[in-house]
């Protein structure tokens, strides 16, 4: 089969139709996939039916598969979480919790974030639940000179728990919290693979910038924040069941919403692929 490709919209996203991951990509068609991820930062796979086993084993060509105790696990395969909209704080108040619902990068709270998330379409809402993403290069670049040279070179401490926190995240036993703690990362990092310069927010995971007083590390925060998630830099995925979405953590945000309608289910398989110390 050949792949067809489908630009989601102008400056990044691509969708492609054409692949059955149950079959292994040949290295041609395996390296078409990574380069359209490079140039596009998320790239959806359309039409998928794969058991667990075999959406790690799709996965594990473009990485290392990670397990992450903090959501649950399929139980044919400990590799591929579950986000669903039956998800609910267990160790904490029990509640409903909808996972990423404030604009994040996956990870930014370890010291060696995953690169690539991949999210599968189990069951899709019938409206709604889609996934936004913004391109953080084209944030970057976007900068006034004054601001670039202002922030060279700064670095912010990522928390689990951040005080400047928007959206809760999942009460974690103290022995896990242990195994997170706090990391520092560069506010501006460099990608490895292309060199692009992207900036590395996260709205929900950053304490504060290294050396700057409280006030004024919350107000440059918050400030580019704002800057990064305007329209113009944005993508909204709104997924159709079977959808594979890879995006690249060190060049985009994300955000979950959950305004699908009540009662409907969502379902999605996860999987995260190891990542390098940014810089
Ligand atoms: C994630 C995430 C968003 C969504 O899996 O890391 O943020 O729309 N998911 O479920
Ligand atoms: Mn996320």
């Amino acid at each position: 089969m050949t792949l067809v490709s489908e630009k989601l919209c102008d400056h990044m996203a691509v969708a492609v139709t054409g692949l059955d991951l149950n079959r292994p990509a040949d290295a041609a068609t395996q390296a078409e996939l990574r380069e359209a991820l490079n140039r596009n930062l998320v790239l959806c796979i359309r039409g998928q039916k794969l058991a667990p086993p075999a959406f790690r084993d799709a996965m594990a060509r473009f990485g290392t598969p990670m397990r992450r105790l903090q959501l649950a696990s399929t139980a044919e395969c400990a590799e591929v979480n579950i986000i669903s909209s039956e998800d609910r704080d267990v160790l904490g108040d029990g509640k409903k919790l909808v996972n990423g619902a404030s604009w994040h990068t996956d990870d930014s709270f370890m010291r060696e974030p995953c690169s690539l998330t991949m999210l599968y379409g189990v069951v899709v809402p019938s409206r709604g639940g889609d996934t936004q993403f913004v391109n953080m290069h084209a944030a970057y670049e976007a900068l006034s000179p004054e601001m670039k040279a202002r922030i060279d070179g700064l670095q912010v401490i990522h928390k689990y728990q951040s005080s400047r926190q928007t959206n809760k995240v999942s009460k974690r036993p103290e022995s896990e919290m242990k195994a997170m703690p706090e990391a520092t990362h560069p506010l501006v990092r460099t990608h490895p693979e292309t060199g692009r310069k992207a900036l590395y927010l996260n709205a929900n995971r950053m304490e504060q910038i290294v050396g700057m007083d409280r006030a004024e590390s919350d107000a440059l925060l918050d400030t580019l924040i704002a800057h990064a998630i305007e329209p113009r830099f944005q993508y909204r995925h709104a997924w159709r069941q079977g959808d594979i979405v890879i995006w690249d953590n060190r060049s985009t945000m994300h955000k979950a919403n959950a305004d699908y309608p009540e009662g409907e289910r969502r379902l999605m398989h996860r999987v995260i692929v190891a990542g390098d110390a940014p810089y």
